[in-house]
This record gives structure tokens, sequence and C-alpha cells, in this order.
């Protein structure tokens, strides 16, 4: 098991919900760290450089202002494979498709509008954690 570091954001649907607090807990409760934690809204720029790789797909316009629609919280975690744990724990991008248990399975019922982002490789974390909290 390697300690790693990774990002959650949590997109504008979740906050307008009043999700944040339980949302957080989850990563709490199962242990993770919080190294940071910004209440974070994107501009169009600051939203297609954080979706870069999506750039080419259909559904990028849409991503990109639907992200930037309202606030959003950013957090760094830190634990055990992090990057992998996270990515269980926020199920299926498909919110509709998600398990029960899981954050978009208990949450939501969207895929835009998916409650929660998590990065899914280190690679990811550093680009996308670069953007909202810089590389410092
Ligand atoms: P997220 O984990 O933030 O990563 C990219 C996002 O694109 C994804 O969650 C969804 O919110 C959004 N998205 C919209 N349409 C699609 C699609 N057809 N396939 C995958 N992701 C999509």
């Amino acid at each position: 098991m390697v300690i790693q570091k990774t990002l959650v954001v949590i997109k504008p649907d979740a906050v307008k919900r009043r999700l944040v607090g339980q949302i957080v807990t989850r990563f709490e409760e199962k242990g993770f760290q919080l190294l940071e934690l910004r209440l974070y809204l994107f501009s169009k720029e600051t939203a297609e450089a954080f979706y870069d790789v999506h750039r080419e797909r259909d559904f990028f316009r849409e991503l990109v202002s639907f992200i930037s629609s309202g606030k959003t919280v950013a957090c760094i975690l830190e634990g055990n494979d992090a990057v992998n744990v996270v990515r269980i724990m926020i199920g299926q991008t498909r919110s509709y498709e998600a398990s029960p248990g899981t954050i978009r399975g208990d949450f939501g019922l969207g895929l835009t509008d998916n409650i929660i982002h998590a990065s899914d490789t280190h690679e990811s974390f550093i680009k996308e954690s670069n953007v909202i909290f810089g590389s410092s």
C-alpha cells in the first residue's frame, strides 16, 4: 500500500443541494486526511484547463458550462492508495448506474451533474490540483 494524494471536486449540483458536509464526512470517516479544502468558482478558462483531456468530446461545452455554473468545493485528500480508493467511493460516472453505498449512487441521478469529480491517475491529480491550488 502506498500513501497517495488525490483531488476531489464537489460539483455545483451537490453544493447547491447542501451535500458538502455529508460528502467530506465520508472521506474523513474512511480515514483520509484533508490536506486542502477550498470553495472554488471555475471560470470558463479554468474549467477548460481542468477538463482539457475531454476537449474533443461532444459533451465538452456542456461540461465546462456546468462546472462553472456555481461554486464547487475542492479537496486534496491523502491516504493509502487514495486515487483508487476514492474512485471506488464515488462510484460510476453515470450516477443512475452507480451502486448504492457510493457517493454518486446515494446522492445523484445525473451524468454531467454527477455530484463529484475525482482524479483518475496521479498525473491527473497533479494537473488538476495545479489548476485549482497552483503548483506551490
Ligand atoms: P467527471 O468525473 O467530472 O469527468 C468528466 C465528466 O464529464 C464526467 O464526470 C461527467 O460529469 C461528464 N460527462 C458528460 N457526458 C459524459 C459522457 N457521455 N461520458 C462521460 N462523461 C460525461
